[in-house]
């Protein structure tokens, strides 16, 4: 797999990455900075609930590296890109979580939608190549029916999914009318280290640490492919460097545990016992099985996932035991709010997550 040298050709050139202070956005950023001995990353993030500037503070004084808060849907973001004259935008920006989705859909389809159209609006006026981070939740629930290709239809369930379909097409339709280079990528579930503890692994981690319920949505054997979060940005960075315009790569492992048999391993990590999972009232909607078909990637990029899932899990297992300050941080007031509408009616009482703690 590349990993650099001859390959990057954005050496020496500026790259936008949007939600850099995310996730998934934190490490591309890094990732990026790594592999570009010359150039810029300017990261645009508006710094919503999941969003911490301070995710990258190991990247004060690096001249190389500059984050804007700006949100993405705003015409100061089209200006911003306009202004900087990219050579490339990289758009990870959205609102990620489906539980959010399924309570209040319009923040979703104000920046994965709208957010996405206004990006790829401005980086055509500056002829910036773009790549859009999309999800394999735009296939749907695929039950029985092997691994979605790229060319599968579009079937999403939640809001989430719904506002992330949405901008694949209107990302597809630029390079269809206006011959915008313009690619995309799908990938399956992430973790890893610096993932906001709402999530199903970082969440389970956090609660079983402080020995609170583990509450797992209907019978816990719906299917995902989870894939170290590394995996997943060395993929975009592929992407970015040889993705053909208007095509699609889908990202996975390959491998389907069950959300249950995942708990169960984690608490086998942590040395604590089953009795804290807690089974509680399935989301609504939810999809039981997601599955990719991730050939098209190794075949046009030489892309090919290098963390193992029990290793990745151990090591984001290490790195929440290792870093509380940073997760109890995020388990603010905002978050116990969140947390007690959401689960609160089904999780036993006096059994809420949350900041403090022991
Ligand atoms: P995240 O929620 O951790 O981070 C999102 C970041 O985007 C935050 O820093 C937030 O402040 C920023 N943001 C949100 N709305 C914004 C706006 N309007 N303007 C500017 N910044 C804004 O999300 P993540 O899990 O890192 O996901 C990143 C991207 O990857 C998303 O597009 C998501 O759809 C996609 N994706 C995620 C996964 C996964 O498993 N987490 C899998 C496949 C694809
Ligand atoms: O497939 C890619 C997608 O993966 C991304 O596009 C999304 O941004 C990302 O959030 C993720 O979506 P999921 O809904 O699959 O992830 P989540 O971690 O929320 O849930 C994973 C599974 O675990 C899902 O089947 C629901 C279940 N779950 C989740 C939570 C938070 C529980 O059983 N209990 C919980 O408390």
């Amino acid at each position: 797999m590349s990993s650099g040298g001859k390959q990057d050709i954005y050496q020496g050139m500026k790259l936008i990455v949007t939600g850099g202070c995310g996730f998934i956005g934190s490490h591309f950023v890094r990732l990026a900075l790594r592999r570009l001995r010359t150039g810029q990353v300017v990261n645009l993030d508006c710094l919503t609930y999941a969003g911490r500037g301070r995710n990258l503070a190991d990247l004060d004084g690096d001249r190389r590296y500059r984050h804007v808060r700006v949100d993405i849907a705003s015409p100061a973001a089209a200006e911003r890109v306009i202004k900087e004259k990219p050579d490339a935008v990289v758009n990870f920006a959205a609102e990620s979580h489906v539980d959010r989705s399924i309570r209040t859909a319009l923040p979703f389809l104000r920046a994965n939608t709208l957010g996405a159209q206004n990006l790829l609006d401005a980086a055509r006026e500056t002829g910036a190549r773009f790549v859009q981070v999309s999800t394999d939740e735009v296939y749907g629930s695929i039950e029985g029916r092997g691994r979605a290709r790229e060319d599968w239809p579009l079937r999403p369930s939640s809001a989430y999914s719904a506002s992330k379909a949405a901008a694949d097409l209107c990302a597809l339709a630029a390079h269809h009318t206006h011959g915008q280079e313009v690619v995309i990528t799908r990938c399956t579930n992430n973790y890893g280290p610096w993932q906001f503890p709402e999530k199903l692994i970082p969440l389970m981690i956090t609660n079983a640490l402080h020995d609170l319920p583990l509450p797992i949505y209907g019978d816990g054997l719906q299917k995902r492919d989870w894939i170290h979060v590394e995996d997943h940005c060395r993929g975009v960075w592929l992407a970015l460097q040889k993705g053909r315009a208007g095509q699609i790569y889908n990202f996975g492992m390959g491998s389907e545990p069950s959300n249950i048999g995942i708990v169960r391993q984690l608490l086998r990590i942590l040395g604590k016992p089953e009795s804290l999972i807690q089974h509680v009232k399935d989301r609504l909607g939810h999809d039981r099985r997601y599955a990719v078909d991730c050939r098209k990637a190794g075949r046009e990029l030489g892309w090919k996932p290098q963390v193992r899932f029990a290793e990745g899990l151990e090591r984001t297992v290490s790195w929440y035991r290792e870093n509380v300050r940073w997760w109890l941080k995020l388990k603010d007031r905002a978050f116990r709010e969140y947390y007690l509408k959401h689960y609160g009616s089904t999780l036993r009482q006096g059994a809420l997550g949350g900041g403090g703690g022991r």
